[in-house]
């Protein structure tokens, strides 16, 4: 679907995302929502955050998945997501912190295994995600999900890609301090969610999106996995939306 631009886009999404906590809520079940950093979700959050403040929505029954960190991060850095996500959404709702799970990049190497394997375990115990938003990389990633990254895959540890650190650099204040490496969902996990939804505003996003859509499946570009996927919905604006 293509927006004229993010905001009204943004919006809708928050909607929805908005509506299946409160059925969930209604039902007494609780909602579980698979999120992604980056710039591409913030004006969503914004959104859900208005939304919070105005009495329409809580966040009491909703647990929460990140999709990545970078590796080695301490959450008490301002580049964590881990920040990034009490910045921009849960420091402004009425999320309990224990529904609270975002990979963590400060485990010792040796744990890092079993770490991801009970990431893993956890979201299948609350049944699956039911939502996941998703940004993309002009790597063709998704969650840190780097070119090679194997349909089947779990969380996991990976070396990120150069675009990638590339692109990090300036919240980084120079490429030499962006980590190599990140913890992340994998193909597979993503794949199992219910619904998802991938963001991708402005025109440094066209060529990879053109590839998403219109290119054959490969790992080359891990995120033309979602074409195999039943109930996904691509929303851009019309800068990303121009190679296609
Ligand atoms: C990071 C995140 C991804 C995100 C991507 C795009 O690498 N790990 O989940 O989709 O960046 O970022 P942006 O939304 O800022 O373009």
């Amino acid at each position: 679907e293509i927006f004229e631009n993010s905001v009204n886009a943004s919006k809708i999404v928050a909607q929805e995302i908005a509506d299946l906590i409160i059925q969930k809520q209604e039902n007494g079940e609780q909602c579980v929502l698979g999120l992604a950093t980056g710039s591409s979700p913030i004006k969503v959050y914004e959104e859900l955050v208005r939304l919070h403040k105005s009495g329409e929505l809580s966040f009491r029954n909703v647990v929460t998945f990140n999709l990545d960190e970078y590796y080695p991060m301490k959450i008490e850095n301002q580049q964590s997501y881990y920040h990034f996500m009490h910045q921009h959404l849960f420091d402004h709702v009425d999320i309990h912190p224990e529904n609270i799970n975002i990979p963590s990049g400060d485990i010792p190497v040796e744990e890092l295994d079993q770490y991801c394997i009970d990431y893993e375990m956890k979201i299948k115990q609350y049944g699956g995600i039911d939502f996941q938003l998703l940004g993309i990389g002009r790597s063709g990633h998704i969650g840190f999900n780097e070119p090679g990254s194997h349909r089947n895959s779990g969380t996991r540890i990976i070396t990120l890609d150069h675009i990638t650190r590339r692109d990090a650099a300036s919240d980084f204040n120079g490429i030499e301090n962006v980590p190599k490496k990140a913890v992340t969902m994998g193909i597979n996990t993503i794949m199992n969610a219910k619904r998802i939804i991938l963001l991708a505003w402005g025109h440094k996003k066209a060529s990879v999106l053109q590839e998403t859509i219109e290119g054959d499946i490969t790992s080359t570009i891990p995120a033309t996995f979602l074409q195999d996927h039943k109930n996904t919905t691509i929303i851009c604006d019309a800068e990303a939306a121009s190679e296609l």
